[in-house]
C-alpha cells in the first residue's frame, strides 16, 4: 500500500471545495463542510452515535491512570472531539483526505495525512486509545478494490489476495499496537438503509466475496483470534435506531449524493427507486429511515474495569 504520512498542525490553504456544505454536489471525502451538512443524523434510543461515543470513550479514558492519547483514525473534521473529557490531552486525527480536515481545530489535536492501518503499523504504541469512527470499512476495503478518483472504474484486486493482506494488516496492526484500547463504530448492513444501498451499488459493482458484511467480519475474526491470545476483552454491541434524512427534497439529495456518491444521479431507475424507498419512511414531512451500527471495543488491563 503506498500513502503519504505527513504531520501538520493547522490546515491552510483550503482550497473552496473544503469550504462549501452543497448537499446537490456528490461527495467525495473532499470538503468537511459539505461532509457535515450532507451527513443525516444518527439516533438510536434518544442518543446520538456520538452521544454513544463520547458517553463510551469518555468512561473508557477514565478507567485509565493519568493522561490519555487518543488517535482518530478517519477522522473527519472530529466530531466527537469537543465531548471527550479533559483526560485526554492528545488527540492524533489520522485523516487522508486533507479536505476534510477541520480548520477550527482544538488546541490538543493534529492531523496526519494518512491511510490509518500505515500510520498504525508504523508509529505503534502499548499505551493509547485508538478509535475508529464510521471510518474503517475505507482501509479494509482498499485490499479489495480502489476506485479512481470519477468513481466510475472500480478495480476489484484478487479476493483472496486482498483477504490474505488485508488480515496480515489488521493481525499486525493489533500486534503492534497491544496493550492500546480501540473503540470503533461500523454500520451495520443489515439495516434497511444500508440493504437499500447496498442493492443499488450491486448494480455496478459486487462486494468482496458478494458479502458486504467480508470486511466486518474480518475485523471482528481477527480482533477476536488477538484478544483470545492476550487476554483481551472484545466487546460487541448492535445499536437499532434511524437516520434522520430531513424532508423529502434533501433526503433524496443525501441519499444520492452521500452514501450513493452522485454515481446514479443520471440514471432514471434508481432516482425513482431512491424517491420510492425514502417516500416508505415519511413521518409527517421528515424522513427517518431504519438505520443500525455496531460499536466493537477492545479493552485491555484497567480500561475494561469500566465495562
Ligand atoms: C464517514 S467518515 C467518518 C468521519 C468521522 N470519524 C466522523 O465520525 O464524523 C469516514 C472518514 O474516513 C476517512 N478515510 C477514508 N479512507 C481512509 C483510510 N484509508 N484511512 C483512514 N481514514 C480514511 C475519510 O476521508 C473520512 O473522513
Amino acid at each position: 500500500m503506498n500513502s503519504k504520512i505527513t504531520a501538520h498542525n493547522k490546515s491552510k490553504n483550503q482550497s473552496d471545495v473544503e469550504k462549501t456544505g452543497d448537499v446537490n454536489k456528490p461527495f467525495l471525502y473532499q470538503s468537511h463542510a459539505q461532509y457535515q451538512a450532507i451527513l443525516p443524523e444518527y439516533m438510536f434510543d434518544g442518543m446520538s452515535d456520538l452521544d454513544i461515543a463520547s458517553a463510551d470513550l469518555n468512561k473508557m479514558v477514565s478507567a485509565r491512570p493519568g493522561p490519555v492519547a487518543l488517535i482518530d483514525c478517519g477522522a473527519g473534521p472530529g466530531r466527537i472531539w469537543n465531548s471527550l473529557n479533559s483526560n485526554i490531552t492528545q488527540i492524533t486525527a489520522v485523516e487522508p483526505n486533507r479536505g476534510m480536515w477541520n480548520p477550527n481545530l482544538p488546541a490538543r489535536a493534529s492531523y496526519v495525512e494518512s491511510d490509518a492501518f500505515e500510520y498504525l503499523r508504523s508509529f505503534p504504541a502499548n499505551n493509547r486509545v485508538i478509535t475508529f469512527l464510521w471510518s474503517i470499512n475505507y482501509p479494509l476495503l482498499k485490499f479489495f478494490e480502489c476506485y479512481d478518483g470519477t468513481l466510475k472504474h472500480l478495480v476489484r484486486h484478487n479476493p483472496e489476495k486482498g483477504d490474505a493482506e488485508c488480515r496480515q494488516t489488521v493481525r499486525d496492526v493489533l500486534q503492534r499496537n497491544s496493550g492500546s484500547d480501540f473503540y470503533i463504530i461500523i454500520f451495520d448492513d443489515s439495516s434497511e438503509e444500508q440493504q437499500f444501498v447496498t442493492k443499488i451499488w450491486e448494480n455496478v459493482a459486487q462486494f468482496p466475496f458478494n458479502d458486504r458484511a467480508y470486511t466486518r467480519d474480518l475485523l471482528l475474526e481477527e480482533m477476536q483470534r488477538y484478544a483470545t491470545a492476550h487476554d483481551a476483552d472484545l466487546i460487541v454491541k448492535h445499536y437499532s435506531g434511524f437516520a434522520d434524512y430531513g424532508k423529502s427534497d434533501m433526503a433524496n439529495q443525501r441519499l444520492l449524493n452521500f452514501h450513493l456518491r452522485g454515481h446514479f444521479n443520471d440514471d432514471n431507475k434508481t432516482l425513482l427507486a431512491v424517491s420510492a424507498f425514502l417516500s416508505q419512511y415519511s413521518n409527517g414531512d421528515i424522513i427517518k429511515v431504519p438505520a443500525g451500527m455496531y460499536v466493537i471495543k477492545l479493552l485491555h488491563g484497567k480500561g475494561r474495569c469500566a465495562h
